[in-house]
């Protein structure tokens, strides 16, 4: 799977444009390898647009709750109104809005709650990768938010070291082969009925380094950000994607 992270981008105009490029790139039997999580004022734009085809489109976040909580959407507005998938704990939220393990592990559950699936971000700092710290690190994270009593496939864990979020710096493809491993098997050993999830990269993923990464065996996917915001470049990194990953 290879997933769009526009973030706080975009505008109705450029969005549109994104979309009939992309459409017009793309075979539609490969849009069921796609997802995007487009701003939450734009979801409907990106949902309408791609409403008959198996393009799945979702949320960067989440709220906890619904209600008096000024400024959120709640997991049961996102998902009444077709969100497929929510990120949760993305590095930006970790740091920017001070999502903490607590807060991400209630995400995790008011998202698996209300059958979407939960994008589970986890990833070190620099400091911590230089250290070797990186599995001390994820292994704390991910036991820290996994929901106990998980017991959904709807579980996907995006692997994004902090350091290679849009810096154009990353590990490379064996470190990250051997990262995702690792975390397939915490996330094994931590569940009572044995889930390895997908486990997608995130950070710097280009149409020059997608195949490194898409060609060892434990890296399931991408997330992209930056490289997701120009339509014919997130084509591309699908292409490979798709050549490499589902042949
Ligand atoms: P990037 O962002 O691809 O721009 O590094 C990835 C992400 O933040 O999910």
């Amino acid at each position: 799977m290879i997933i769009a992270n526009w973030k706080a981008n975009g505008n109705e105009i450029i969005n549109n444009s994104w979309c009939n490029t992309f459409s017009s790139l793309v075979d539609n039997e490969f849009y069921k390898f796609v997802g995007i999580a487009p701003s939450s004022l734009h979801f409907h734009q990106i949902k309408n647009f791609f409403e008959q085809t198996s393009i799945q489109v979702g949320f960067q976040d989440i709220d906890i709750d619904g209600g008096a909580r000024t400024g959120s959407i709640s997991a049961s507005m996102a998902s009444n109104d077709g969100c497929a998938f929510s990120l949760a704990g993305h590095s930006e939220r970790r740091e920017i809005f001070k999502d903490d393990n607590a807060l991400i592990k209630e995400k995790i559950e008011k998202i698996l709650d209300h059958e979407m699936t939960a994008v589970f971000c986890v990833g070190e700092s620099f400091e911590d990768y230089q250290s070797e710290n990186t599995k001390d690190v994820l292994k704390l994270q991910i036991l820290e938010s996994l929901p106990s009593s998980l017991k959904t496939n709807n579980l996907i864990i995006a692997y994004e070291p902090v350091w290679a979020i849009g810096s154009g710096r990353t590990p490379n493809a064996k470190e990250v082969n051997s990262i995702h491993e690792f975390i397939k098997d915490v996330v094994q050993s931590a569940t009572a009925n044995n889930i390895e999830p997908k486990v997608l990269y995130g950070g710097s993923v280009n149409q020059a380094n997608a195949s490194d990464f898409f060609n060892e065996k434990f890296v399931d996917g991408a997330l992209i950000g930056g490289a997701s915001l120009d339509a014919n470049v997130f084509a591309d990194i699908l292409d490979i994607y798709r050549r490499l990953k589902e042949k």
